[in-house]
């Protein structure tokens, strides 16, 4: 997997570019779940794919930009699956946004992740890459290079709590929960941009990220292939925990479609825990 990683440092020097220099206005498409493109996503999603068609371990692209697979390479070993820039909407007001990237090897299921790796574009480039054998690894790039700054461990107790999805349509027992963590002490922290809300909780010790079920989003709005199951593996090898609001892990969902999206809630132990009761989940 190393040309892979070797890859993704590579396309991340190039976005970040894009990004300080390319016009912000939208494109004349739209994504295949119907959300309008920026002519940034639509270059982002150029960039990884170039990248990545002469990596020979890369059998196929699965790109959240885009409908269906793109096969590269019969002979090719995973299948990378990434939305080129999340939370795209935000570079109009210069905050933080990032590129996720998860590497499956086999069906496009949960189980089958074996690496992840995300991207955020920020006052800094920084990245982060985690396997089933390692510890999320965080690297800040300088000088056109990326240097390898040391693993990130989750406290079993957070401060930050980000809550995502309009408060207008949340369950009951969600805003009881939610409100709980505030009474208890918890800073709200939520920019809107999954990669860099994820990234301060993980780096910050811990807390708790969700998106739930709303009733305009039953499903929740983030991306099961794309999104989810990437952050999930962060989650657990730094010794924290991501479940769906049924307690089931994030990183055993089967999607029936590349798009499918899933209520998430990623945190350390405690934070975990107390959803689970809130939510009358048993175990
Ligand atoms: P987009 O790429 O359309 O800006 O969406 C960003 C995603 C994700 O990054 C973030 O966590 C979530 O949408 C925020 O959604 P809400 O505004 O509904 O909370």
């Amino acid at each position: 997997m190393k040309d892979i990683f070797e890859t993704i440092k590579n396309v991340a020097f190039e976005i970040d570019h894009a990004i300080k220099t390319e016009d912000l206005g939208y494109s004349e498409s739209e994504n295949s779940s119907g959300e309008e493109q920026l002519k940034l996503d639509v270059q982002s999603d150029l960039i990884i794919e170039k990248a990545f068609a002469n990596v020979s371990s890369v059998k196929a692209l699965v790109s959240e930009e885009k409908e269906g697979v793109l096969e590269l390479s019969k002979t090719g070993r995973y299948t990378v699956c990434y939305d080129p820039l999340d939370g795209s909407s935000l570079v109009d007001v210069n905050l933080s946004v990032g590129s996720i990237f998860g590497i499956y090897e086999g069906e496009l299921e949960g189980k089958n992740l074996v690496a992840s790796a995300y991207v955020v574009y920020g006052p800094r480039i920084e990245l982060v890459i985690a396997t089933r054998e390692s510890k999320p690894m965080l690297y800040l790039a300088m000088d056109s290079k990326f240097k390898q700054l040391g693993e990130i461990t989750m406290n079993e107790k957070g401060k930050l709590n980000a809550s995502g999805g309009t408060q207008q349509h949340w369950a009951e027992h969600h805003k009881t929960f939610i409100d709980s963590l505030f009474q208890e002490g918890y800073r709200l922290r939520y920019s809107g941009g999954m990669v860099p809300d994820l990234h301060q909780i993980m780096l910050k010790g811990g807390g708790l990220f969700s998106y739930p079920s709303t009733t305009d989003k039953p499903e929740g709005k983030l991306r099961q292939l794309f999104e989810v199951i990437p952050f999930a593996l962060m989650y657990e090898q730094a010794g924290a925990e991501a479940i769906d609001d049924r307690g089931e892990r994030l990183l055993e969902l089967v999607p029936s479609h590349p798009h499918d999206t899933t209520p998430c809630f990623f945190g350390s132990k405690y934070e975990i825990a107390a959803l689970k009761t809130a939510y009358g989940i048993n175990g």
